[in-house]
């Protein structure tokens, strides 16, 4: 992670730092790309190599993942693709990231109503979000992981009800891929999807979309273009039968350099493993929680048993949050976030206990 020789970088819930991985891919693409065109391999069969790192992040097959341009992208394609009939809903958290509310509530002009399951002190807790599912509930879509708050949604638990329920499961996962796992199969996840740019340190622009093979049918391309469909080589014979496999919702060329760098991540954090990765991680907050309640803050983010997260979100009751982390970024060249009007410190697990515990240390105390 060539940032650490700049930064005490702990804001990887915002925009991370591209992995030396991820920035050694993008350079051979742009070798590729400037001295061989297509005259030889081409630039493809790497995206083809991405999406099966992908699926193994996911445990799925490839051919149910593509790539879309970030998560709301993916989000799209799930909210406008499927039929709803007027008086449908959907049930997800009032503490979203906009990009998992705006394009459900996109969907008001047809009669579909959006329901938002408060957060209670830093939590959603799941029953909140079961009690809002009625005969008229068609999805569930909640991120794997809050934004403000770090809290960590039970998927496997959710996943269960939506199946018993008849309900279809959306998750924006870009709070946890490339730290906690997510397995869309044990899960029971219909629909996924996370742009590159936070815990797979990889670009933004560069995306996974998961689609369950079951509902390719299901759910219709709603923006096409000439690689949605079968054959797409044979450019004289026009025919709109959409290939069988989630690269039905690709539309035209890929955005390769994204793509290229993101599989360079995604190859070091399987290489890793993201369980191991995530052990670091947990291990890491935990040393922060404790430092920064020693100091007096309040930390809002659950950390108890599967409701953790890299995110630890605090506050003070006296001291200025916004002031705090400029002070910290102009002083100590320590990146953290304020967010929700709660101090956000994200950690990945390449930071180290000594960068911990100078972040405890330069925070003012109460
Ligand atoms: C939960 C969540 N979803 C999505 C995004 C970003 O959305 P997009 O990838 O569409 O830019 C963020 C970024 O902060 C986020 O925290």
């Amino acid at each position: 992670m060539p940032v650490v020789r700049q930064y005490n970088f702990m804001n990887h819930a915002g925009v991370a730092p591209l992995s030396g991985r991820a920035a050694a891919a993008m350079q051979r693409y742009i070798e590729e790309a400037t001295h061989h065109a297509y005259a030889r391999g081409g630039l493809y069969p790497e995206a083809k190599r991405v999406r099966q790192l992908a699926g193994r992040l996911l445990n799925c097959h490839s051919e149910e993942v593509t790539f879309v341009k970030n998560t709301s992208e993916g989000i799209s394609l799930v909210a406008n693709g499927l039929q709803f009939s007027r008086g449908d809903n959907i049930v997800t958290c009032g503490v979203e990231f906009p990009a998992n509310i705006y394009p459900w509530m996109n969907l008001h002009s047809r009669g579909v109503h959006l329901k938002m399951a408060p957060e209670d002190n830093g939590r959603v807790p799941l029953q909140r979000l079961v009690e809002l599912i009625d005969d008229r509930t068609r999805l569930v879509t909640v991120s794997s992981v809050q934004f403000g708050s770090g809290y960590r949604t039970d998927l496997a638990a959710l996943g269960t009800v939506c199946q018993e329920r008849g309900v279809l499961f959306c998750v924006d996962a870009i709070q946890s891929l490339g730290c906690i796992p997510i397995d869309v199969r044990a899960m029971k996840i219909d629909f996924l999807s996370a742009d590159g740019h936070k815990w797979l340190l990889g670009p933004e622009g560069a995306g996974i979309f998961y689609c369950r093979h079951e509902l390719l049918g299901l759910l219709r391309p709603s923006s096409v273009g000439w690689l949605s469909v079968q054959d797409a080589n044979d450019f004289g014979r026009y025919h709109l039968d959409f290939r069988d496999d989630a690269r039905c919702f690709d539309g035209g060329s890929y955005n390769l350099a994204g793509i290229w760098a993101l599989g360079g991540s995604l190859e070091w954090l399987v290489e890793l493993g993201v369980l191991e990765i995530w052990q670091r991680v947990k291990a890491l907050t935990d040393r922060l929680v404790e430092g920064v309640r020693a100091k007096g803050y309040r930390v809002v983010s659950s950390r108890s048993g599967d409701e953790a997260s890299g995110i630890v979100a605090f506050v003070s009751d006296t001291r200025d949050h916004a002031r705090i982390v400029s002070h910290l970024r102009q002083e100590y060249r320590t990146v953290v976030a304020s967010r929700l009007g709660r101090i956000r410190v994200s950690p990945h697990f390449y930071n180290t206990e000594e960068e911990i515990d100078q972040l405890i240390e330069h925070l003012p105390g109460h």
